[in-house]
């Protein structure tokens, strides 16, 4: 069947296309059904199943013969280091680990912070407590103790699992001071710790609540997998929302399980066996879907990649991995393209690899940019798709299914809508437009499985952000348009969320830890456009009346709060003092017409502009850092 055939079976019968997905996972309990909607606009999938996440991504595999087979590749350019794990040696650790944390009373239902480097340790931290039914949450290593401690306070873990250290390239990131400050921060204190000691920098461990990963699981009896009900949390992945409170996205485990699985064949076209690789982080939902869970439940090999695209050592460093690897399918953003690019323009790296086994480049979290999708095409001549989706939903919500049918590729669209997403473009009333309009992007009730039911602990913020703006349907947050022939493109973001290589930052929250400096009175952070991270946080900000310190002290002081509370991930470095911020009358600050103004884009002068001179003011401070450009 091509797509036009599938999507159409979905549409006809939705039970029956998600129970037959379904008969590719090894239930417990096999559900009654596929939708649940008897709390609608709540809806959740295969509630009355009985599942397990770790027995379908690791013990099948051996149980069906194939516990030879490498489950995980660890690459390591970082630290030179590489290693190759079985699906059995994978059982082996995971059982193990997971009775050691049994063993310190670790049960189903209990949560667990997740705070590690991309070492094959964080797979099995997670696995270990899908094997248990504990609800994992991965927080990204690249975020300060007050964002641990925001998140500590949010899921209240039992346990936290973390590396004595990351590493960056030219710094090791001691992991300890920062998870000892978020504990510290929390008001809610996690029984106990456990650390991975990497050679790289030993932390010191405090007696009565940290344990050693080795020392700890020695002499435990290995756990068996616990099933757990289609409904219940696999995991909470926290997400920056408008706010500085992250959101707590919830995954439910059995239509996890389901899209997931159904995702690699028909979105990655691999097949068992095969290895895929996606350069991301198991901190954000890539790595949390296609690092670790939907390679290894379908049978895939999956690639722990711990370095950078370029400067371990080389810009060449993704085609040698592609090439040793074998890699069949290969996913990454936009950013880590464009840094290839620049450090390499003529792709002379690329000409040293063979990387006939590649088929195709998937490339998501960001923007794709047309130059860099030509680049990419021309380099590595194969298709090169662009699929759209977000932390909430955790799978695809339009692409170029190519294990389904090698579609037409349109560059400049994400794709077309995945079985299971019904897609409008509506305008602010809800009325759907039609083709070649722009509008908000929303997605028809119900969401198909493996997004999320609600947000943890935020039933309401869940109906305020998703729900209310448009009854019936999901609020995306991102506008575009569907063009004659179903393709969508995705033109920007609705809110104030911005994307800074292709990671996803909150400017709101930004802007509640530059509100914190004694000398700022009022304050604005907006996304600008960036060559190379797609954007770029900005903070203007208005000294309180009678600070008379030179400027550059209190923005280099900015930089450095934000740097402390959120973490380097924010790549906050751009900061100036303006006298007063271009409001509405109504006193809004009017962030979208800073953002024309820093990209040098048209605009038309808001009408309800309370001082329209105040944009020169904006103007002559964004060309003291280099942007708005005449
Ligand atoms: N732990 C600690 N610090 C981290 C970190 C981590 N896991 N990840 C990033 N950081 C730090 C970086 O060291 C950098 O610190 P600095 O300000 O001291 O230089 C800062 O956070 C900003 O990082 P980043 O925005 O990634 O910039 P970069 O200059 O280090 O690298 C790219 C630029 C393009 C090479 C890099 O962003 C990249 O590989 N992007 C791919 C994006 C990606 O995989 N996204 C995942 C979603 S699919
Ligand atoms: P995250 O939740 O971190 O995956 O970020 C999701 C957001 O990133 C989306 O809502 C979009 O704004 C943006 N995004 C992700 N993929 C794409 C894409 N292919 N094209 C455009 N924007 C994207």
């Amino acid at each position: 069947m091509g797509y036009k055939e599938v999507y159409e079976s979905w549409k006809r019968d939705p039970d029956a296309f998600w129970m037959d997905a379904a008969q590719a996972i090894d239930w417990d309990r096999m559900p009654s059904k596929a939708l649940f909607d008897e709390n609608a606009p709540l809806y959740e999938w295969f509630s009355d199943g009985l599942v397990n996440t770790c027995h379908n991504a690791v013990d099948r595999h051996v149980e069906a013969g194939n516990g030879d087979r490498t489950a995980i590749i660890y690459d390591s350019p970082i630290t030179g280091r590489k290693e190759k794990i079985s699906f059995a040696e994978l059982q082996t650790r995971v059982a193990q680990l997971a009775g050691a944390l049994r063993q310190q009373g670790l049960e189903k239902g209990d949560r667990v912070i997740i705070y590690m480097p991309m070492v094959p340790q964080a797979l099995e931290a997670m696995l270990a407590c899908a094997r248990l039914g504990a609800i994992h949450s991965v927080v990204f290593g690249g975020f300060a103790s007050n964002e641990l401690a925001v998140r500590i306070d949010d899921a209240k873990p039992k346990a936290i699992i973390a590396a004595s250290c990351g590493l960056e390239p030219g710094r090791t990131v001691q992991y300890k001071p920062l998870y000892d400050g978020a504990i510290d921060l929390a008001r809610h204190k996690p029984e106990f710790c456990v650390i991975l000691q990497r050679e790289e920098h030993r932390a010191e461990l405090e007696p009565g609540r940290d344990h050693d990963w080795h020392d700890f699981q020695e002499g435990a009896e290995p756990a068996a997998c616990v099933p757990v009900e289609g409904n219940h949390p696999a995991y909470v992945l926290y997400t920056s929302g408008t706010t500085g409170a992250p959101k707590g996205v919830i995954r439910a485990t059995g239509g996890h399980l389901v899209a997931l699985n159904w995702t690699m064949k028909n979105m990655y076209n691999v097949d068992p066996g095969d290895v895929f690789w996606a350069a991301s982080d198991v901190g954000w939902v890539v790595g949390h879907s296609y690092i670790c869970y939907a390679p290894l439940v379908h049978g895939n090999t999956t690639v722990v990649f711990e370095g950078k695209p370029i400067g371990t050592p080389d810009a060449g460093t993704f085609w040698r991995v592609i090439s040793e690897h074998n890699v069949r399918s290969f996913f990454t953003a936009p950013t880590a393209f464009r840094a290839i690019k620049r450090e390499d323009p003529k792709g002379e790296f690329v000409k040293k690899y063979d990387l006939s086994f590649l088929r195709v480049l998937y490339l998501a979290g960001e923007r794709a940019d047309p130059d860099t999708i030509n680049w990419a095409a021309a380099q590595l001549g194969i298709p090169v798709v662009d699929h759209w989706w977000q932390t909430e939903t955790g799978w695809t919500i339009t692409g170029i299914p190519m294990g389904l049918e090698k579609m037409e590729v349109k560059i400049g669209s994400s794709g077309v809508p995945m079985p299971g997403y019904d897609i409008q473009i509506l305008d602010e009333t809800g009325k759907p437009q039609g083709p070649g309009e722009l509008g908000a992007v929303a997605i028809k009730l119900p969401l198909p499985p493996g997004t999320l039911p609600t947000l943890w602990n935020a039933e309401d913020r869940f109906r305020k952000s998703y729900l209310d703006t448009f009854p019936g349907y999901y609020e995306t947050g991102d506008a575009g348009m569907i063009d004659e022939d179903g393709y969508l493109y995705i033109m920007a973001r609705t809110d104030d969320v911005i994307n800074v290589a292709g990671h996803r930052l909150s400017t709101g929250a930004m802007e509640e830890v530059l509100a914190e400096h004694p000398d700022v009175a009022e304050c604005a952070v907006i996304g600008v456009g960036d060559q190379l991270k797609g954007q770029l946080p900005v903070g203007f900000i208005c000294l309180t009346k009678g600070v008379n310190r030179p400027e550059g002290e209190i923005t280099a002081e900015c930089v450095k709060l934000v740097r402390d509370r959120i973490g380097p991930v924010a790549a906050f470095k751009l900061c100036v003092v303006v006298d007063r911020l271009p409001k509405t009358r109504s006193g809004k600050i009017l962030r979208a017409t800073m953002v024309k103004i820093a990209d040098g884009t048209e605009f038309k002068l808001p009408a309800t502009i309370d001082d329209p001179a105040i944009l020169d003011e904006i103007k002559v401070a964004l060309q003291s850092i280099g942007y708005a450009k005449d």
